[in-house]
């Protein structure tokens, strides 16, 4: 009875022609009339959803007709094989129907078979480069470069565990889900897994749906229900998924602003960040391809990671790239030392001649043959030098990164100094170096690399130094850790003596 009630409703809203969307549509394409029945029902359920998706591009134009701009406004890479997807607006139908052979979270809906996720693989259809390019970029290994990593797993224990004192210690039970979820791969991403079926009642009946274990979640390095990595929602939320947001920081900010990992404050204080601040009302977030000096006069963290750029003559300045690593030639953020950029973004496959899966020894030695040699370090040096130079003079821009290399050496000295102290106190055993990041003094030790010697890099990297750089958490921090340590070490080494007498 309830499947005939819903389909008299859907009969009924159907006799009513979708029009809103065709008004806006200047291009002449059509919206399937799948989509138009998922219209009929989410627009009283979701009208937040259906009025994001009009403003989008989406809702405006067929793959085929936006395949037909130049090839450097084009904003589609790849065209569907099924000619009917490619002539119709790509609307809800066209997104949640793809590829469901492969999706465990497909179902059915009203009568047709549609996924709840739409994965990077479903967005490889039309954007197919985007997607290889992503495949190759960091984050989307980012749920197995760290769950895949036993010496990040110690880390992350001594963070996210139930803890219980027993027996004058504590005892680490790190196996809670939720937690995760809510914690470390809230930014890394969850893996989604459909552990079964439920039934929800609405107002268009009774409609069974996938349980999906890890949802929500828009973590870089999330594993979907097809297998592929990622969620390109990350950076573009549905469903409007616009150039716009990516380009503009606020975006990156919700995953790169800790004291670990603080690119966008060190961004929001540098100059470049003010400039932004100030004129951003002036800029051109949509325009494709992004030309230098008539778009915007300071960069986004997009114009130096990803942007397709161009000056004002049309010539191609940098290549758009979802991999960002091709722009990167030394990895900044050090565990515990930075060091060249690793080959392959799988960086849980890397391990030091102790053979931990870490990329320097303990001692600094870098894990050379998982890292790119000086010749690709000057060519990626190069690829973002080029944008830089369109708006400073080569000197200015030489002489930045001069400093930065100065700083990843320093910072990299800093803390081959605090590791030498620190295995002193492993040794002797006034620390147990079973779990490296368990103890106090341990935390001290990691609190200098992990957001001291980052912060400074970063500061370097993105604000040519400032006060990331020096009192906030900067240097200054830093060293009051390594005379901690030093200090730490003494007493204890006195107390012995003491003792011993
Ligand atoms: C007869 C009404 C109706 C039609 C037609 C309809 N839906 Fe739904 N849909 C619903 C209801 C009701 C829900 C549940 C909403 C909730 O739980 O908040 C839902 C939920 C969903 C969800 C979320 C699933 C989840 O696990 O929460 C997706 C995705 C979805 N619909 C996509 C579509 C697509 C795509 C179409 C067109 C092919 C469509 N719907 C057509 C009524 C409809
Ligand atoms: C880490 C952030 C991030 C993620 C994740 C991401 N993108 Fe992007 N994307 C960007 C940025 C930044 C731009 C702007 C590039 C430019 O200015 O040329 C962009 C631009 C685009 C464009 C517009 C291209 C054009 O030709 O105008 C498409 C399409 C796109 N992304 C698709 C995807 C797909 C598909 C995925 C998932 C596989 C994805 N993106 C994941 C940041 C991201
Ligand atoms: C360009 C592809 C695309 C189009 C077009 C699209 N969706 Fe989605 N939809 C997605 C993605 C991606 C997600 C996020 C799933 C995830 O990654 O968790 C999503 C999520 C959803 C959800 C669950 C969201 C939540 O917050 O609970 C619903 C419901 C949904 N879509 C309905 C629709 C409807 C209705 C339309 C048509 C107006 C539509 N979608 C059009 C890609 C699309
Ligand atoms: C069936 C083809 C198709 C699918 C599937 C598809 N897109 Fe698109 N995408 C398009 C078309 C068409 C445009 C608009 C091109 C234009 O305006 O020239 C577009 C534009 C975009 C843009 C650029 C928007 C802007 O503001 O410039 C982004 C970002 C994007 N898509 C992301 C995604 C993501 C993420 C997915 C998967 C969740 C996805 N698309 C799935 C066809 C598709
Ligand atoms: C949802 C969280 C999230 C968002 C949003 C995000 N990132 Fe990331 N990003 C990560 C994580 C996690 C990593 C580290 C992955 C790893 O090491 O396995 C990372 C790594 C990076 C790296 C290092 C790449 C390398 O190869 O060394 C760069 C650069 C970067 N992100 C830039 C950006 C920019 C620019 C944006 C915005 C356009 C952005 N990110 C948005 C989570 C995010
Ligand atoms: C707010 C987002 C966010 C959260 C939450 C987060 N991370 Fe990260 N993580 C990042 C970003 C961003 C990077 C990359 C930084 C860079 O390259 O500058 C990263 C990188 C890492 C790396 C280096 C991975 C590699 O490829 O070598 C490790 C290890 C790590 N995080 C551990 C953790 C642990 C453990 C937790 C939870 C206790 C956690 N992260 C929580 C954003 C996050
Ligand atoms: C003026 C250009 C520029 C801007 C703007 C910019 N970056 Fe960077 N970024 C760089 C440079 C240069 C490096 C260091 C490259 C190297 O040594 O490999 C870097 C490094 C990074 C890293 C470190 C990756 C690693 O090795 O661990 C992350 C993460 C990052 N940027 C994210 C961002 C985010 C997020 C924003 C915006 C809030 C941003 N960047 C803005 C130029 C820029
Ligand atoms: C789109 C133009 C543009 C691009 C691209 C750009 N910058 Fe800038 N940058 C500026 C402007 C404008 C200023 C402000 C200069 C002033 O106030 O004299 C600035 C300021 C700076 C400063 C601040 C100096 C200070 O003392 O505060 C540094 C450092 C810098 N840029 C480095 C770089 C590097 C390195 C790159 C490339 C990775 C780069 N910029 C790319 C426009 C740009």
């Amino acid at each position: 009875m309830k499947k005939i009630i819903t389909s008299l409703i859907v009969i009924f809203l159907l006799s009513f022609k979708y029009s809103d969307v065709d008004k806006t549509n200047s291009n002449n394409s059509p919206i399937s009339p799948e989509t138009e029945e998922c219209i009929m029902c989410h627009s009283t359920l979701h009208p937040g959803i259906i009025k994001d998706w009009e403003n989008s591009r989406h809702s405006k134009i067929s793959t085929f007709n936006a395949n037909k701009k130049s090839d450097l406004e084009k904003r589609v890479s790849s065209i569907p094989s099924d000619s009917i997807l490619s002539k119709v607006v790509v609307g809800c139908y066209e997104c949640h129907s793809l590829n469901t052979d492969n999706h465990a979270d497909s179902f059915e809906h009203n009568g047709y078979i549609i996924n709840v996720v739409v994965s990077p693989n479903d967005c490889s259809v039309c954007h197919n480069e985007e997607n290889e390019q992503y495949s190759k970029n960091i984050m989307s290994h980012a749920y197995a470069n760290l769950m895949e990593n036993k010496v990040y797993l110690d880390f992350k224990a001594s963070i996210t565990s139930d803890i219980k004192f027993e027996d004058g210690s504590f005892h680490f039970n790190d196996n809670n889900d939720l937690t995760d979820a809510d914690a470390c791969l809230h930014c890394h991403g969850t893996i989604l897994k459909v552990t079964g079926k439920e039934t929800r009642e609405s107002d268009f009946g009774e409609f069974e749906f996938p349980i999906i274990e890890g949802w929500p979640n828009q973590g870089v390095g999330r594993i979907n229900p097809d297998g592929s990595k990622g969620a390109c929602t990350s950076c573009h939320p549905r469903h409007d998924f616009s150039i716009e947001t990516a380009r503009k920081p606020y975006t990156c900010s919700q995953c790169h602003k800790g004291p670990d990992v603080p690119a966008y404050k060190v961004y929001i204080s540098s100059k470049h960040g003010n400039i932004y601040n100030s004129d951003k009302e002036k800029y051109n977030f949509s325009n494709v391809p992004w030309v230098i000096g008539n778009d915007f006069v300071a960069p986004t963290c997009a114009s130096c990671h990803s942007s397709l750029l161009t000056d004002t003559e049309g010539n191609v300045v940098a290549e758009r790239t979802h991999q960002f690593n091709d722009r990167l030639s030394s990895r900044l953020f050090g565990v515990p030392y930075a060091h060249p950029h690793p080959i392959s973004p799988e960086t849980h496959l890397i391990t030091n001649s102790s053979g931990m899966q870490l990329a320097a020894d303990l001692d600094g030695t870098p894990a050379s043959e998982f890292l790119i040699n000086e010749k690709e370090q000057v060519e990626r040096d190069n690829e973002m030098k080029q944008i830089c130079n369109k708006c400073h003079s080569s000197s200015w821009t030489d002489n930045h990164f001069i400093r930065l290399n100065d700083v990843i050496k320093s910072s990299n000295a800093y803390t081959i100094t605090a590791t030498e102290l620190m295995l002193k106190i492993w040794e002797k055993g006034y620390a147990d170096n079973s779990n490296l990041f368990d103890e106090n003094i341990e935390r001290q030790w990691t609190d200098l690399w992990l957001f001291h010697s980052n912060s400074v890099r970063l500061s370097a990297a993105m604000g040519g130094g400032g006060d990331y750089g020096v009192f906030a958490n900067g240097r200054y921090q830093l060293t009051n850790k390594l005379f901690y340590l030093k200090e730490w070490l003494e007493n204890k080494d006195n107390m012995k003596g003491k003792k011993k007498k």
